[in-house]
């Protein structure tokens, strides 16, 4: 498969490639002189593709530093020790950080590279579809707290993203189902030929066959990026990557982050707004079943499990980011490619709740 390149407006280039051969050459061009890399990953993805990696770097020295995997380690607590290992190796401000992982390990490293002496370089090489399509791009970094999901953080943009489909091959399959679920999202936002080619290649998604990922990555990577380069800081336009996280965010927090895929609640969260547009006329019953059709194909939950309490959901949505003076904005759309934010009275957080636990 020859790359497929991507330059953002933004400074860096996206390149999906079949694996790592070209990482070195591309690091030297966008960050001359580099003779070190910190690279921050967990145990199971070094085992699995560390040895290439460090084969393709041999020209770099690389300096391992392991956090622990899953999304209850995106904390302050690893950040904290992350800092300290950095700050141990002793780096300049020319040494890069390199995330290679998937979308916690690419969170915490980034948010770690923007402060560790006020900004590494900071490289994203994403291990799971998830990540390749929405974490490695546009410069969200961070890490959960108490009071919620990746509520302390910085936008820090990387220097460049390099997505080595390769391992994918590793990747469990529903791991690589759950990428689908921002995949739909972003297929959703831009409408036309993107949407239209997911709903056709479902089949070989479904199959797990890479040309069809690679594809649908590629339209992925682009609806965000342009998204990104127009409102990087997210004042505006960016907010409609939120689609479907409203509801999404709250279903992880109630199953339980292990319980629940991001993606999958990302799906579930998807189709609760169209239910909820078509019930408040936003959205025609016609693109509400394409979505919910398309979701479904995909082998993603349409529903959150049996037995959800949509108090809990509901409740669980109190936390978000989105909510001002008693009103709530929710991406909400009425066709593909018509997507927009709307403010509803935050009562309406608990319809949506109920929908996404309805029949
Ligand atoms: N994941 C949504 C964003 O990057 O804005």
């Amino acid at each position: 498969m020859p790359h497929q390149r991507l330059s953002l407006s933004l400074g860096y280039d996206v390149v999906l490639a079949e694996d790592f051969g070209g990482l070195a050459g591309e690091l030297q061009a966008c960050l001359p002189g580099s003779t070190r890399a910190l690279v921050v990953t967990h145990p199971r993805i070094r085992a699995l593709h560390g040895a290439a990696l460090a084969a393709e770097l041999h020209g770099v020295g690389i300096e391992w530093l392991e956090v622990p995997e899953g999304e209850a380690h995106k904390s302050l607590d690893t950040w904290r020790a992350l800092v300290a290992r950095l700050l141990e190796s002793r780096p300049d401000r020319q040494v890069p950080v390199v995330a290679f992982g998937g979308g916690v390990v690419g969170d915490l490293a980034g948010f770690a590279a923007s402060t560790v002496l006020r900004g590494l370089p900071f490289v994203q090489v994403p291990t799971t579809v998830l990540a390749a399509v929405d974490a490695s791009v546009g410069g969200k970094t961070g890490v959960n707290v108490p009071q919620g999901k990746n509520l302390v953080g910085a936008f820090y943009q990387p220097r460049l993203v390099w997505a080595p489909l390769a391992t994918l091959d590793t990747l469990p399959v529903e791991e690589r189902r759950c990428g689908l679920g921002e995949i739909v999202k972003h297929c959703i936002i831009a409408g036309g030929s993107a949407l239209a080619r997911l709903e056709a290649d479902a089949p070989a998604l479904l199959a797990g066959e890479k040309a069809a990922f690679a594809a649908a990555i590629a339209d992925s990577v682009a609806v965000k990026a342009a998204i990104v380069e127009r409102d990087p800081l997210e004042r505006g336009e960016r907010a409609l990557l939120n689609l479907g996280h409203t509801l999404g965010h709250a279903v992880e927090s109630v199953l339980g982050y292990g319980a629940v895929r991001h993606g999958e609640a990302v799906a579930i969260g998807i189709v609760a707004v169209a239910r909820l547009g078509v019930a408040r006329g936003w959205t025609s019953p016609r693109v509400a079943s394409r979505v919910e059709a398309l979701v479904a194909r995909l082998g993603l939950p349409t529903r959150v499990p049996p037995g959800t309490s949509a108090g809990a959901l509901h409740e669980a949505m109190g936390f978000d980011k989105k909510r001002a003076r008693g009103m709530v904005r929710l991406v909400v759309f009425s066709e593909p490619g018509e997507v927009r934010l709307e403010s509803v009275p935050e009562g309406e957080l608990g319809a949506l709740a109920e929908l996404g636990v309805s029949a």
